[in-house]
């Protein structure tokens, strides 16, 4: 396929906003490698902190030992072969981050102040550069609410966790139905939560993917960004 990659001056910074399962990071991952742009996780970046504090037996709400040893976790997302590594202080993390134990964490990590304002600072200088497609739930509306286009992606509960049983690795471990209960919890939390919650920007385009496959909603996307070169 031809790349639709241009000139390093044009380049723009791509803002993917959503609840869990919504497709973001899949369809974040195919339209930065359509633009030969640079894809940032955010949810990675918050998952790699959880399972640092649960590996070190930090409960969510002793805020105050995290931010004590917050400035010895060194997180970094690097292109690999297989999508993006993660790394915690040198060592691979990717795989150990979509676990059970940090799914059920997570949320309740995000919503301590002071560990989203040092990710969202590594976010913001990690877009400095455009040329970036980010996600997460706070992007178009806190990281970066600058950014030349921003999208909220959505699509059924049913949908998202029917999309997310399919990639797990431990079905065996939880029950479809459980999973949209995990879903619809984890939501609540994103978007009930005080710090930056869940919630799409007011020059956000609004993409309902319940309906859509990956290819189309890609397609949309490039369509979005071909129109804001005209
Ligand atoms: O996208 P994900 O499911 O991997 O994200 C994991 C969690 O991280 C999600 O429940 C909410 C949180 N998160 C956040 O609060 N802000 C972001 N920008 C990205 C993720």
């Amino acid at each position: 396929m031809a790349s639709q990659a241009s000139t390093a001056h044009d380049n723009i910074n791509i803002a993917i906003d959503g609840p869990a399962g919504a497709g973001k990071s899949t369809i974040a991952r195919m339209v930065a490698s359509r633009l030969a742009y640079v894809y940032v996780d955010t949810g990675a970046m918050y998952r790699a902190a959880t399972w640092y504090f649960l590996q070190r037996d930090i409960g969510s709400d002793n805020v105050e030992q995290i931010m004590h040893i917050l400035p010895d976790l060194d997180i970094e997302l690097l292109p690999g072969e297989q999508g993006q590594q993660v790394r915690v202080n040198g060592g691979d993390v990717t795989e150990d981050i979509r676990s059970l134990a940090v799914n059920a964490q997570v949320s309740r990590y995000a919503q301590i102040e002071g560990l989203r304002s040092r990710l969202v600072s590594l976010q913001r200088q990690m877009a400095l550069r455009k040329g970036v497609v980010m996600d997460g739930r706070d992007i178009g509306t806190t990281v970066l609410p600058d950014a030349e286009l921003k999208i909220f992606m959505t699509a059924s509960v049913q949908e998202r966790a029917r999309r997310r049983y399919k990639e797990m690795k431990e079905q065996d471990e939880i029950s479809f139905e459980d999973l949209v209960r995990s879903i619809a919890e984890r939501d609540r939390l994103d978007q009930e939560r005080e710090v930056s919650p869940l919630r799409q920007a007011e020059d956000a385009i609004l993409l309902d993917t319940t309906d859509m496959s990956l290819d189309e909603v890609v397609d949309h996307i490039i369509l979005l960004v071909q129109n804001l070169r005209k």
